[in-house]
């Protein structure tokens, strides 16, 4: 019995199962119900007590192995069987990942800096009236940008769409809460011809603050503040006089090309700056305007274009791209952190 047992042990360790089918002659061989270890079971009834204590317990053994070789062999089988079937050939299922729009990394760029220097977010209609967008804001009734040419009136002609988010300023001050300090984001239209450079609607930020002694230097200062902010710590501001209906005294803003390090490129022009928003100290009679006494109360106020903005940092030269929906021009700001 023990040399019938060991030389099974020996074929079953030389026995090369290569596929399906020694698998098959494998098990009828050695672990099938008629197989050759089956057998030795039967024989081993026969045997009498002491021999079947000896010999049961190799056989056991041996069934063991057996039955080992073949759960290798099942597992080795069916992880073959898995990969075999899968077509590494295939094309990928391709994830189409969303990106926020530059207009919205801008804006929130420029929402993060402002609301850190305890700026609140205020919001008014794109459709407007005539007052909040002109009159109000001191607009002279022959002022061009009142022409049709400029704006886009409704077919209700006291209506229009708003040319520029100055028209949430007068909104705000007219609630009389005050002191204000607010930014103001939102979309605008004005009647342009749509090219590289212009577009029939865009993107603007107002600023507003309203309160006891604001000055002229405040607002420089906080501006200052947001430029480094936002193109980086060594930018620096240059303002140059200029006029806005429902500002006095206006500028104009220009900060130092952080493209070329102010050097000159073809984004400054060559000039080392390049503008980027208007602003001044709010006109006195859009306070009395609005009911503001403006012997009590000052401020100043700032606008800026987001598209300029993203355009310049993210040097895109066409403002068409931002409204195009093309996912070539999308994807490229799949990285960019919201700040
Ligand atoms: N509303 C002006 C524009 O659209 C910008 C501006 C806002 C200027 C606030 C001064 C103060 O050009």
């Amino acid at each position: 019995m023990q040399d019938k047992i060991l030389s099974i042990l020996k074929e079953i360790e030389s026995f090369e199962i290569l596929d399906k089918e020694t698998f098959e002659q494998y098990k009828r061989n050695y672990t099938s119900k008629k197989g050759v270890i089956a057998v030795l079971f039967e024989e081993l009834k026969s045997l009498d007590k002491s021999q079947k204590a000896v010999f049961g317990k190799s056989l056991n053994e041996l069934k063991n192995k057996a039955e080992e070789k073949e759960k290798l062999y099942l597992e080795k089988f069916n992880h073959k069987e898995k990969s075999e079937n899968q077509d590494i050939t295939l094309n990928a299922v391709t994830q189409f990942y969303g990106s926020r729009h530059p207009i919205q990394i801008t804006l929130n760029k420029i929402i993060t800096i402002f609301s850190e220097m305890g700026f609140q977010i205020a919001e008014g209609p794109e459709i407007e009236d005539d007052w909040h967008n002109f009159s109000a804001l001191n607009f002279p009734e022959n002022h061009p940008a009142r022409d049709m040419q400029d704006t886009f009136f409704l077919e209700n002609p006291s209506f229009l769409l708003r040319t520029h988010t100055s028209s949430v300023q007068v909104r705000l001050m007219e609630k009389n809460e005050l002191p204000i300090r607010a930014i103001m984001p939102g979309r605008v239209y004005r009647n342009e011809e749509i090219t590289a450079r212009s577009h029939c609607f865009f993107h603007q930020v107002e600023g507003l603050v309203i309160d006891k002694q604001v000055s002229y230097a405040d607002l420089k200062q906080t501006l200052e503040w947001f430029v480094k902010k936002l193109f980086g710590e060594n930018t620096k501001i240059r303002l140059r006089a200029s006029y806005f209906p429902f500002t006095e005294i206006s500028a104009e803003v220009d900060v130092s090309c952080f493209i070329c390090g102010a050097k000159g490129c073809s984004v400054c022009k060559h000039s080392g700056w390049v503008e980027i928003l208007g602003c001044g100290m709010v006109d006195p009679q859009v306070l009395l305007n609005c009911g503001i006494d403006p012997e009590i109360y000052s401020g100043y106020a700032f606008g800026l274009g987001i598209e300029r903005i993203a355009m310049l940092i993210y040097k895109i030269s066409d403002i068409r791209l931002m409204d195009q929906n093309d996912v070539r021009f999308l994807n490229q700001f799949q990285h960019f952190s919201l700040f």
